[in-house]
């Protein structure tokens, strides 16, 4: 069977460190690999509107930022079809006729769904668009008869629905579409990277992101104001790892050369996670470590972004290429799933009965 991957992101802000090690990186892994037949990235406009319906100024602006945050971090577009959402119909389409097969109920109870509802006040007021997004999630994969889809753990539910909505379609109507498997990063500190502030997601609305785009001084900034273990006052005094964001950071950036380039009289983490314990180890220590790793990790992205800031109308063709692309094999899909339904009407010359 062909390998086909299909992830992306909703276009509301800038990809930050979260996304990186949570996805962004793995994929770019995936992509080099030379494991998948295609490999479609795609830039979740239509999502994104179902929780911003007043503005879609923000959408279209982010529009770009999202894709210059895929160049800069290695998506090739020779290697990976980069498009937008809502430039390919066929995808609203299919999510109509799924919609067929998902109660309300079911998809009430997607915890993610549920999360989200309580996140933005919605419970009185829930936007049918948005209480549907995983429907019209399991659309945006199986229209390109994805194999692997590689997020961050907290779509683990929508892959789940998807799922189930495979499974239902192809029983009812035939085998037809194909059942994803998720991807998530193997490494435990990146299934869900805690913001600056410890607070347990990285997100634009706290304040508490480290962006894929940030400058060398911002980023110094945020990790030298990083929460630690509050009760590690002086040096002298035992200090805590677990669920410090410092060493989740370090967990999820760290490569065993850093020590050598940047903190030789260690050998590795673990010694340096031993020392902080034990006491003795300041923050400001740690924390000059972790900029000059985070440092090392994000130079060549801002600066890859820059070169390709300066080529916007190349990512616009880019995009353009791509929606193209994907058009065309998600109408291939469309084709498989209403000749499946039995309404490809006038496939075969005329209607019959
Ligand atoms: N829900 C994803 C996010 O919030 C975006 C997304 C939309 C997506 N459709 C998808 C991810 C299909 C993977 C596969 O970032």
């Amino acid at each position: 069977m062909k390998q086909v991957i299909l992830t992306g992101d909703r276009p509301t802000g800038r990809l930050h460190v979260g996304h990186y090690v949570g996805s962004l990186r793995e994929r770019v892994e995936l992509q080099n690999s030379g494991k998948y037949d295609d490999i479609y990235i795609m830039i979740a406009d239509a999502q994104a509107l179902t929780d911003n319906a007043e503005h879609p100024e923000k959408v279209r602006q982010n529009i770009l930022n999202v894709a210059l945050d895929y160049l800069a971090v290695g998506l090739d577009p020779e290697k990976s079809t980069l498009f937008i959402q809502s430039m390919v119909p066929q995808l609203p389409e299919l999510t109509v006729y799924y919609m067929n097969l998902v109660t309300v109920a079911r998809v009430q109870r997607n915890p993610t769904v549920k999360s989200e509802i309580q996140m933005r006040n919605f419970e009185a007021s829930i936007p049918v668009g948005f209480l549907c997004y995983p429907i019209s999630q399991a659309a945006d994969i199986t229209a390109f008869k994805a194999t692997a889809v590689p997020v961050g753990e907290d779509q683990l539910p929508m892959l789940e629905q998807c799922k189930e909505i495979v499974r239902k379609f192809n029983a009812t109507y035939g085998e037809t579409l194909v059942e994803p498997e998720i991807i998530l990063p193997s490494n435990k500190a990146c299934l869900r990277l805690p913001g600056i502030d410890g607070k347990a997601k990285m997100s634009k609305s706290l304040g508490n992101c480290i962006y894929l785009s940030d400058e060398p001084e911002e980023i110094r900034e945020k990790i030298m104001s990083m929460y630690t273990d509050p009760n590690h006052l002086r040096v002298q005094d035992p200090g805590q790892v677990e669920g410090n964001p410092v060493f989740i950071y370090l967990d999820a950036f760290c490569r065993p050369e850093y020590f050598d380039e940047f903190l030789p009289e260690y050998s590795g983490l673990d010694e340096l996670k031993d020392h902080y314990r034990r006491g003795g180890l300041g923050d400001v220590k740690v924390k000059r470590f972790l900029n000059s790793v985070m440092q090392a990790e994000l130079e060549p992205i801002r600066t890859r972004r820059k070169m390709w800031q300066g080529r916007l109308g190349d990512v616009a063709e880019i995009l353009k290429a791509g929606c193209d692309t994907a058009r065309a094999t998600a109408g291939d899909t469309l084709g498989d799933v209403r000749r499946a339904m039995q309404i490809d009407y006038f496939e075969n010359g005329t209607l019959t009965i």
